[in-house]
């Protein structure tokens, strides 16, 4: 029997009162009916493949005050790191050799001469050490455009910058009030990184204080307003040592993020069909596979976390982050079955880029 949710599916455009409707299904039924149709998408528009980046996360070190992270540069208990260069290295070659196509090299915010100077030369020798052959995406915070450009120059092609929330409010709520932490200037960065080329990436956290569903049927209808390459969403999930904690109280269970978190990518892909969609580490901190659930409802990206061990318990964003130790064989054998089981395909040794790059950028 046709019910409301059948018609809104099968509209070609959903309007901010549909994606809300979506957003509150509860029935099992309805769920699948969602899931389905965003996998059928995923098949036909991006293949059911997964592309795999190495995630190295080699600074901890961050400049900003974010209220719901770990690593802030308050909380004085983050023990701080920089990954050493032949450790990086290291890194780089074993996902190479391992037919990772592209690395993700992600760290805290820091704007200085010495941090810039010091990520080129990791562009460099990255690109040199596999014969130009990984694919890079950074993931470094806001940065001026000329220093987006240097990077792309050396040989980074994509970034990754989550808006957080697109709720102006919310975000100082979130955040500081101060000239570090600019809504404005994070829109105008996400904008230089799509001028000067980059396959750009964005995303929010989903089940934050204070969050509303409107604020989530926003954040999708901004991801589709400034025509997005690339997504990764992901629970917001606590942390004591950080300001927010002092709200843990009007949160909605942990469980129940994770699945407004599956159904936003599940809408997500039904509204932009060709973009690459991103199974975050968060989903798997709160449901054992839960980045498996993520593949089901149309993500097409998986970052396992090459950090080597001695580093990875300290790049602490948020309680339970799991520490998987991916690099090992073990484990990568594992992801690898878990992804079959889910009815995907690792797509070994290809970039993996979004196709929606390449179209909106030909017309
Ligand atoms: N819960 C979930 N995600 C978090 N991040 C930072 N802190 C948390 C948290 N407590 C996410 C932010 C940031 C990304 C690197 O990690 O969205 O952009
Ligand atoms: Fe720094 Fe990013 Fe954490 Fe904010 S979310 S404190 S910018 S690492």
């Amino acid at each position: 029997m046709e019910n409301n949710i059948d018609k809104i599916l099968s509209k070609k455009i959903f309007d901010k009162k549909n994606i809300i409707t979506l957003l509150s299904i509860t029935n099992d039924e309805d769920k699948k009916k969602l899931f389905d149709k965003a996998y059928n998408i995923k098949k036909k528009h991006v293949g059911n493949y997964v592309h795999l980046r190495g995630l190295l996360e080699f600074s901890n070190i961050c400049t900003k005050n974010c209220k719901y992270c770990g690593i802030r540069s308050d909380n004085k208990k983050a023990y701080r790191y920089d990954i050493p260069d032949d450790e990086i290295k290291k890194c780089v070659l074993h996902a190479w050799e391992n037919g990772y196509g592209s690395m993700v090299f992600q760290s805290g915010e820091r704007k200085d001469k010495n941090f810039i100077e010091h990520l080129n030369d990791i562009l460099i020798y990255s690109k040199k050490i596999t014969n130009n052959e990984i694919g890079i995406t950074l993931s470094c915070g806001e940065q001026s455009a000329e220093t987006y450009k240097k990077w792309f120059e050396l040989g980074a092609h994509r970034y990754l910058l989550r808006i957080e929330t697109t709720n102006e409010d919310l975000y100082y709520k979130i955040h500081p009030k101060d000239k570090n932490h600019s809504f404005q200037e994070r829109i105008q960065a996400l904008k230089d990184l799509k001028n000067t080329g980059y396959q750009t990436g964005t995303g929010v956290m989903i089940g934050l204080p204070f969050q509303t569903i409107e604020d989530l049927a926003d954040d999708l209808i901004f991801f589709k307003d400034i025509d997005i390459d690339m997504v990764g969403m992901g629970p917001y999930i606590e942390h004591k040592d950080t300001p927010l904690y002092n709200y843990k109280d009007m949160l909605m269970p942990q469980i129940e993020r994770f699945n407004l978190t599956i159904k936003m990518i599940a809408i997500l892909r039904i509204m932009m069909k060709d973009i690459n969609i991103a199974s975050s580490t968060a989903l798997q901190a709160i449901v054992k596979n839960g980045r498996m659930q993520g593949l089901k409802a149309g993500t097409n990206v998986i970052m396992p976390n090459l950090t080597p061990t001695k580093y990875i318990e300290n790049y602490f964003l948020y309680e339970n982050k799991p520490c998987l130790k991916e690099y090992s064989k073990e484990y990568f054998k594992l992801l690898e079955k878990n992804i079959i089981e889910a009815g995907d395909t690792i797509q070994y040794y290809k970039w993996g880029d979004p196709i929606h790059y390449f179209k909106r950028n030909s017309i």
